[in-house]
């Protein structure tokens, strides 16, 4: 499963995460693109990070505030959970082993943008630099004052969820992208602001092309 593209690192096939920043719909189509691959009886294993394991629950309690740490530990502990995430037990390798596609809302890119962000790139960078590549990036693009928007329904906002710092992000996410892009890296960028079914449709056909 495994070829060699950006940066020398291995690429695995069948292997599509969705980045963007938050409020930008990923979740949503993660769902309506396992739903079209039940239907065509294509197997899947659909995922996100943080995961739902002790690491990523520890990253959830940082991320409401009911936990404070120094924006490097937290860096560390998105890397750990990612490591368990592919490699453990019923990992992202095991599913891609066993021949399913796996869809993984949020990766590395997520660290490289976000933790760019609050404690620069070389700490990220460094930490995630041993992580396979997906064979499908598919980057939503929503202006940052829309995403802000959508998200002020949903409650109180988590650690990263504001509108300056979301902008911030999403111009990392832009250099971050272009480095992995001029490397031969797929990315699909989709236009987040339009209709739930036109997003989906663009995906469903990258993905099944
Ligand atoms: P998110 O997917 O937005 O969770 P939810 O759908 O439950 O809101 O992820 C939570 C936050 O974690 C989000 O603000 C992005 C951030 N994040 C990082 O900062 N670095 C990472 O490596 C990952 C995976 C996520």
């Amino acid at each position: 499963m495994n070829n060699q593209a950006a940066e020398g690192r291995e690429v695995w096939d069948r292997f599509i995460v969705f980045e963007g920043i938050d409020g930008t719909g990923t979740t949503t189509q993660r769902h309506l693109l396992s739903a079209t691959l039940t239907e065509r009886s294509i197997p899947f294993h659909s995922t996100a990070e943080p995961t739902d394991s002790e690491i990523g629950r520890l990253i959830r309690r940082v991320l409401s505030g009911d936990l404070r740490i120094e924006p490097e530990t937290l860096a560390y502990l998105y890397a750990a959970d990612r490591n368990e995430h592919l490699y453990g037990p019923q990992g992202i390798r095991d599913h891609l082993e066993s021949g399913e596609v796996v869809i993984c809302d949020r990766y590395i890119f997520s660290s490289l943008a976000y933790q760019g962000c609050t404690c620069g790139l070389e700490l990220p960078d460094r930490l995630n630099q041993g992580f396979p590549l997906p064979s499908l990036l598919i980057y939503f693009e929503l202006p940052p004052e829309r995403a802000v928007s959508r998200i002020s329904g949903r409650g109180a906002p988590d650690l990263f969820e504001r509108g300056e710092f979301l902008s911030q992000v999403s111009r990392a996410y832009e250099g971050i992208l272009e480095r992995f892009e001029a490397q031969g890296m797929k990315i699909l960028r989709v236009n987040g602001a339009r209709s739930i079914p036109e997003v989906a449709e663009d995906i469903r056909k990258a993905v099944l092309s």
